[in-house]
Parts: C-alpha cells; structure tokens; sequence
C-alpha cells in the first residue's frame, strides 16, 4: 500500500453509528481507499500484474486500507493515474465515485443546466463541481470563502458562503435544476433545501435525506456509495487528461490515523487527507 484517505464515513464506522447499515465485525483495519502496487495474484486471477501500481474502493462492510498490505477482490481494481503521485491518488476512489454517483448516476446532470453545490468545498463536493462544470452545467458553489478561489478554478460561475436557509433560492441565484448536498445538517434544515430546487427539478443528497415536492415533480435521491471498477476507470481518465483535479488537504502518516479520527471528531481535519503508508 502506498496510502489509504480518510472519509467521514471511517468515523462514523469506528463510533458504530452506522452498525445496522454497515455490519462490522471487530477488529477492523479501517481505510476504504486504496492506492497501492499489486504484490501477488490470487489463484486463477486474470487481470490487474504483479507490479502494476492500482487504486480501489473496498466495500463499506470490507475495509482495510490503513495498512502496509490490503486484500481486495480483482474486480474492483482500476490502474493509477499516471498524473498524480501513487499515495495522492488514494484521495480519489470513494470520494469520486460518491460524486459520480450524485452528479452523473443520480442527478444526470446536463448541459446548460443550473446546479447548487451545497459543501463545494470539501473532497465529494469538490470533485461533483468539476464534474458538473465539465458536463456544461452552470455552477453554484457553496462554502466557506477559503474555498472560492479553488472552486472558481473547477469552473463554478459563482461561489457563495454558508446558505442562509431562511433567505431562500432567491438569495443565491436560484431556484435550481438540481441541488447536490454535501453538508449534515438537522432534519428541518434539510427540508429547507427542497425549495431550493425548480418545478421539475432534483436534489440529491450524501448528507442525510432532503424531502421530495410531488406538488412540483421536484425528485430526491440520497447517494450511498459502493465500489464500480469501471466508473472508477472513467474517474482516473478524467484526472490524466486534466478535467478532474484532486484537491488534497494534508498528507498524514499511517501513526498518525488515531489523530487523524480524534481531528475529525472535532472538526479540525482542514479537508481530504490522505494517510500514506509506504
Ligand atoms: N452516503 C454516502 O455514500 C457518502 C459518500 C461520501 C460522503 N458522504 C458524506 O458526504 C459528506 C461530505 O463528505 P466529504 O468527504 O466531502 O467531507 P468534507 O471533505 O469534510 O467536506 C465537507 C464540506 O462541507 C463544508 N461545509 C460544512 N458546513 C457547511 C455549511 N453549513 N455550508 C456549506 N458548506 C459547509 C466544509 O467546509 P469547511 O472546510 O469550511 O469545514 C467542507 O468543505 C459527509 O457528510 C460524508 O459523510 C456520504
């Protein structure tokens, strides 16, 4: 293994406050992203060669990543980037496919559409900006101003701080073709968000459920993201021609996971933070 990244998904896992979704069985090795050099073959695999440098996505219930050797099924291993270092490239499998989920699988999103990013700033919202900007949609970013600069270079057309929810779409440009939420926020600010969305139109969720608007044939989806070889392959392609930009926020040693959790506990990881191994 050359790393593994930390995704808020490991916390909640390690708190067992997704027991009933995640089943878990103790002891877990955690780290779901993979990026590593295959060392041996199981028997009858055909596919990826010992000594090719890949990137993986364990399933949610699998886990072990945060480790010098991982095992993952063939099936799920895509070749690196070519363009980014080996260990960087471990901030791209969940995130990535979590944003091609929300942005291509679910929202379907389109030329000349309008699309709100709600968390634009962070790992998935980050990328599903990029994704969109890149599919002809115009983008509304939303997060903290540390994050405009970066996120006007991903192509969004306008970033925005923190929703007032009370303001509504009218404040920020909208109401929107869709609206993709990355941000955990209580049940009734969630609610808030449908408005946000025109007659017609979508709101797809990685942070808990938004309320659908029969009345206005406004959709809703929620992402729950699961290992795709293929749509993981599409994802590296975009990174080596350029049109996906993986933004990472520190870099971490192995020793450092317990610390790595407890920050993000408290709220103080600064963004995607890659844990390297090797
Ligand atoms: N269901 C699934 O399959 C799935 C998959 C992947 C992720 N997720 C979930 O999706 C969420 C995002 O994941 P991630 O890895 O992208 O996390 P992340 O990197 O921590 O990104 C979260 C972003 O939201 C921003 N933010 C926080 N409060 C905000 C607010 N009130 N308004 C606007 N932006 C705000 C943060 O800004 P600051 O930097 O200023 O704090 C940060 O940039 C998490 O809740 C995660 O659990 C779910």
């Amino acid at each position: 293994m050359a790393a593994t990244s930390f995704n808020p998904v490991d916390d909640h896992i390690r708190l067992g406050v997704l027991a009933e979704m995640i089943p878990t069985e103790l002891p877990v090795t955690p780290g779901l992203d993979l990026a590593g050099t295959v060392v041996e073959l199981g028997p009858g695999v055909d596919g990826p060669r010992v000594g090719d440098e890949v990137v993986a996505m364990v399933p949610l219930d699998v886990h072990g990543g945060a480790a010098e050797y991982a095992v993952v099924a063939a099936g799920l291993v895509t070749a690196a980037p070519r363009s980014v270092p080996l260990a960087d490239a471990a901030a791209l499998p969940l995130a990535g496919l979590a944003a091609r989920q929300a942005a291509v699988e679910l929202a379907g999103i389109e030329a000349g559409q309008t699309v709100l990013v709600n968390g634009a700033g962070g790992a998935v919202g980050g990328l599903v900006v990029q994704l969109a900007a890149d599919a002809g949609a115009t983008v509304t970013a939303v997060d903290g101003p540390q994050h405009a600069e970066r996120l006007t270079g991903y192509g969004a057309a306008r970033v925005v701080g923190p929703l007032d929810l009370d303001a509504g779409p009218a404040a920020v440009g909208g109401p929107f073709d869709v609206v993709v939420n990355h941000v955990r926020l209580a049940t009734g600010d969630l609610a808030k968000l449908t408005a946000y969305v025109a007659d017609g139109g979508i709101v797809v969720s990685s942070a808990g459920p938004v309320p659908a608007d029969e009345g206005r044939s406004v959709r809703t989806a929620g992402v729950w993201v699961a290992p795709d070889a293929a749509h993981l392959a599409d994802l590296v392609a975009r990174v080596d021609d350029g049109r996906l930009r993986l933004h990472i926020a520190d870099r971490r040693p192995l020793e450092d996971l317990p610390a790595v959790h407890q920050d993000a506990s408290n709220g103080k990881l600064p963004g995607k933070t890659v844990i390297v191994i090797g």
